[in-house]
């Protein structure tokens, strides 16, 4: 992959070209880039290179000389797409990325001040990409965007373990959690699954995870994923459960007044974090809380199987809770964890050990 980035100010890219996996990648030819200074192709014998706007306004605009003669004297025999980094452009995501990454070279203009000339752009660009909805001082950091990105898609570039096969996007879904060693850091363990060994578990949990993640912060991103009848009936089940995460304001804090703050990071969507543990820290309102559970409960199965409820005996509440299913097989061992649950615990999402979430109802008590 060949890219030609114009700038009139190279100095801002090239720290970034010479540093890990872009830099590994430069330096064994898996990728090459280079960096034109616009100003070396100013005809004005100021070296100027911007000018006032026509018809006022503020700021300066960049000139069309310099940044045509530039890449026309540099593009010659080019194959590939002439990029403009603005604002204005179709704002870049993975699916553009993996198109960029198809071609034979890329032109990447960086704007600066208030930007570009417009017979500069009409003259010698293909293409405006934004990456992303605010305004930046100048295109080179969208540049360095576009190349690392790109970068990461070009064969050879990311080493073996490097995959960019299962990450947030490429999937058509925002990647799952991902965990180190240790196990245990700080009281907060990792999830059994991914201790266990079982890859079909594994994997099983990871999508899970992934569309959890998506529904809750990316919706939209679901309606173009490539799913499957079992991530359909997944997303039903989710979408149950969410329907039922209780508004704080029903949920009682009184009663736990002290919990570890990893569950809060389990159990409330990230969009209500925030309010959720300003009023769990605060302590004064009833607003919300994250009940600690029921660590040994009893379990007694309805048949025929598969599951669609069961029962829950916690004995340390004296409750009895209906679970609806499906549950998966076998059982696990164990049961229940963290609930969050509303005050007077009739409904309530239990975190079981396979890392899904159910949600009970009280049956009596
Ligand atoms: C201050 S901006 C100019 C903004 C322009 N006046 C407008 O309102 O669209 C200067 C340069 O930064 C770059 N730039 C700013 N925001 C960008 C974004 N979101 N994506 C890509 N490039 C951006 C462009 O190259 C632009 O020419």
């Amino acid at each position: 992959m060949r890219i030609k980035v114009f700038t009139l100010f190279p100095e801002m890219l090239r720290p970034m070209l010479g540093q890990s996996i872009l830099g590994r990648a430069i330096k064994n030819g898996l990728l090459e880039v280079e960096l034109i200074d616009i100003r070396d192709y100013t005809l004005d014998k100021h070296r100027s290179t911007d000018d006032y706007p026509f018809g006022g306004g503020a700021g300066m605009v960049m000139t069309a000389q310099p940044i045509v003669d530039a890449i026309a004297q540099n593009t010659e025999g080019f194959r590939g797409r002439r990029v403009y980094l603005s604002p204005r452009g179709r704002r870049l995501t993975q699916r553009i990325v993996e198109e960029l990454a198809k071609e034979d070279g890329l032109v990447l203009l960086c704007g600066h001040y208030e930007g570009v000339d417009q017979r500069a752009l009409d003259s010698v660009i293909d293409e405006e990409l934004s990456i992303g909805d605010y305004v930046l001082t100048g295109g080179e950091l969208g540049a360095l965007v576009v190349i690392d990105a790109v970068s990461r898609l070009v064969p050879g570039v990311l080493g073996s373990d490097e995959s960019s096969e299962d990450e947030s996007f490429t999937t058509g879904l925002l990647e799952y959690p991902q965990y180190t060693r240790p196990a245990d850091f700080r009281g907060m363990a990792v999830p059994d699954v991914l201790l266990g060994g079982n890859h079909a578990d594994i994997e099983a949990w990871r999508r899970e995870q992934s569309l959890a993640i998506t529904l809750e912060r990316r919706p939209e991103l679901l309606d173009a994923a490539p799913l499957t009848d079992a991530d359909r009936e997944t997303l039903r089940r989710l979408k149950r459960a969410e329907a039922l995460a209780l508004p704080f304001e029903r949920l009682d804090l009184k009663r736990a007044d002290a919990f570890p703050k990893a569950w809060v990071n389990a159990f409330v969507p990230e969009a209500r974090r925030k309010e959720a543990r300003k009023h769990c820290l605060s302590g004064r309102r009833h607003v919300g809380h994250l009940w600690r559970a029921f660590t040994m409960g009893f379990v007694q199965a309805t048949e025929p199987r598969p599951w669609d409820d069961a029962l829950l005996y916690l004995p340390d509440e004296g409750l009895l809770y209906k679970i609806r299913g499906p549950f998966p097989d076998p059982l696990p061992a164990e049961w229940g964890y963290v609930v969050l649950t509303d005050a007077d615990m009739s409904r309530t999402l239990l975190r079981m050990p396979d890392g899904r979430t159910y949600y009970a109802e009280k049956e009596r008590t």
